[in-house]
């Protein structure tokens, strides 16, 4: 079976089954800040199972798009050393919300894959969760699987959940020998010994998740008004495992890419096999993450890609692919994949460009940062060191744009050792000096919630984009030293982010006046900061006034920064991006990536386009 095949058949397989059909969610998460991305086919049902929400279908089905490359679950360090782990990965599964439970969860899998897709009884596994005598139940009364296969694990390898909070329960999983398919198969006495160990012979192809709790904020487990199911299976393993073959890689999902790159570089799979690896894993992350609308940056979601791209193309370099190469296995998804994923095919011309012009800017620096890593490392050979130094890693870093996974991965090729500790220490440094150059922070040292309350209700809502200057009420206040500290129901004070400086300004109530002198965020409380002159507020009635002149300032700046950044693009080119900026009333100063020193020629060139906008007084 083909492995368009294979995905269809598990989806008619479900659907026979009285279960809905449905598109797989965004790879890139825009509205829940605990993921940077999809991780696991139940991340869109999560209100759902925590009771949030109702679902439409209590029986659904899909194949979601995945990327595993941070947090909980993380499997970049294996991607490329091995034949099974990807970042981006497509994940079946079929869900239960408060409908079947473990039976049905049992017999549709055992079915599906015994009957349906007939894959050898002799050589799957299952595991429980160490107490759960229901599921190891079911199994050997549902089932023909052999009671000795049936095996029990504890919280590491049995206990699912999504991240530090979030719905979580006992799993029980499916495990495949590959046994004599593969040349790294490894034997075992007994083979029941090889599952959930550090083994390629057995693989973990299902996992079927008993949803009953919710993991909260402090570490306890609430029990879930209902029970669901939560099932995931990897498309690719399960490909390999159908069509007979060692390795993902091998399957018809990767062949196209992985003939390409060997096309591009003129060098065979079978002659390195890693860079070929790395790159068709890489592509596929990057080019689903664009089509959902993330994109390189220096922060966050957009810094997992970005490091993703620079060690695509570093691995390319391997190849001897000096040109940006990427991009142009875009294509080649839009083709094989673009009728289960529309999405890919409508942005194909962005997603290929996005790449192309991150590889552009990447490739200015990677070249020089080769050598000095080259250099680094005779000068470790001279000395007979093993372990390259944190500042050398944040050298890479800060001036050629090698993120600290790629050094890392370069120096365990070369089996040596990268000084984390050291890179993060030159780093803090780095952003000391940043902060020392930048402004004057006041350290808050309490949590709101435990500060003197003056008044109840909902707070910190901001209104600032509205009126300058309100009616509200203190709901929060603490004294300490000369500052005292306090939160508004409603306020018009923007906190400091995103570089703008927080809003100054007078809070006024009966006996008293505060100077608010800064405006910052704590969690979601927007805190002021300032001198009192009068008595202790102990009535919460006040009027706030933010400083309107310093606000229209920022704001100008503000502006300005997005005038600046166009310049600076039109000028330098399209690979310019900001890393940073401050905006102040009476300045801006605004960071940015670019792989040489500004000419003065360039800035004076910059600065006219930018002053040509502002004269044309636009409305804004
Ligand atoms: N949530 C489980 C997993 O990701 C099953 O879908 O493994």
């Amino acid at each position: 079976m083909k492995a368009s095949e294979i995905r269809r058949s598990f989806l008619d397989f479900f659907k026979s089954k009285g279960h809905t059909i449905v598109p797989s969610a965004s790879v890139a998460p825009l509205d829940d800040p605990t993921l940077l991305f999809t991780n696991a086919g139940m991340n869109q049902f999560k209100n759902i199972f925590i009771g949030l929400e109702e679902p439409k279908n209590r029986r659904v089905a899909d194949t979601q798009k995945c990327i595993r490359v941070s947090g909980k679950h993380n499997d970049l360090e294996d991607v490329g050393f091995d034949t099974f782990h990807h970042t981006f990965f497509e994940m079946l599964g079929n869900w239960s919300f408060g409908d079947y439970y473990k039976k049905e969860a049992i017999e549709f899998a055992w079915e599906l894959l015994t009957e349906v897709w007939k894959l050898p009884k002799e050589r799957l596994f299952v595991t429980v969760f160490r107490t759960d005598d229901e599921a190891a139940g079911l199994w050997i009364e549902l089932t023909d699987i052999a009671p000795e296969r049936v095996m029990r694990f504890d919280e590491k390898d049995n206990f699912w959940e999504m991240g530090a909070t979030g719905p979580c329960g006992p799993c029980s999983e499916i495990h495949f020998d590959t046994g004599d398919l593969t040349s790294q198969a490894q034997v075992f006495d007994d083979p029941v010994e090889g599952v959930n160990g550090e083994n390629a012979r057995f693989i973990e192809l299902w996992n079927l998740v008993f949803i009953k709790y919710n993991r909260e904020k402090n570490g306890a487990l609430t029990p879930l008004k209902e029970k669901h199911v939560d099932t995931g299976m990897g498309f690719e393993r399960v490909v390999a495992v159908i069509q007979n073959k060692n390795s993902n890689y091998d399957t018809d999902i990767f062949t196209p890419l992985i003939d390409a790159i060997a096309r591009l570089s003129g060098i065979a799979y079978s002659e390195n096999g890693m860079a070929h690896r790395v790159i068709a894993d890489h592509v596929r992350a990057l080019t689903f993450s664009i089509a959902d609308g993330a994109i390189p940056s220096n922060e966050g979601r957009g810094y997992v890609m970005r490091r993703l791209l620079r060690r695509a193309a570093r691995f390319g370099r391997n190849l001897g692919l000096q040109e940006p190469f990427i991009y142009k296995l875009t294509s080649i998804l839009v083709e094989t994949m673009g009728d289960v994923f529309p999405e890919i095919v409508e942005r194909a011309q962005y997603i290929s460009q996005v790449i192309k012009s991150e590889e552009e800017s990447f490739n200015h620096t990677l070249d020089r940062g080769l050598d000095v890593f080259a250099k680094i490392i005779s000068k470790l050979e001279e000395s007979a060191s093993t372990e390259i130094s944190g500042e050398d890693a944040f050298r890479l870093y800060d001036t050629f744009g090698f993120p600290l996974d790629l050094t890392e991965l370069m120096a365990k090729e070369k089996n040596l050792k990268v000084d984390v500790a050291g890179f993060d220490k030159a780093m803090e440094q780095q952003r000391e000096r940043a902060r020392r150059a930048g402004k004057f922070a006041i350290a808050i040292t309490q949590d709101p919630e435990e500060w003197d309350a003056l008044s109840a209700g909902h707070h910190s809502h901001f209104i600032g984009y509205e009126s300058l200057a309100i009616d509200t009420e203190i709901r929060r206040i603490r004294q300490e030293k000369d500052m005292v500290y306090l939160t508004l129901s409603e306020t018009p004070f923007y906190a400091e982010s995103g570089g703008q400086t927080g809003d100054r300004g007078i809070i006024e109530g009966l006996g008293f006046q505060i100077d608010v002198m800064d405006t910052q965020k704590m969690g979601s409380h927007i805190v002021h900061i300032g001198r009192l002159a009068g008595e202790f507020p102990r009535k919460a009635k006040v009027k706030a006034s933010v400083d309107v002149a310093r606000r229209l300032s920022t704001a100008r700046n503000h502006t300005t920064t997005h005038l600046l950044h166009k310049a600076l693009r039109d000028t330098l080119g399209r690979h310019v991006s900001q890393a940073g900026s401050l905006v102040e009333p009476d300045r801006l100063r605004f960071d940015v990536t670019h792989f040489q020193k500004i000419e003065p020629e360039q800035l004076e060139e910059i600065e006219g386009k930018v002053n040509e906008q502002i004269q044309k007084n636009l409305p804004v």
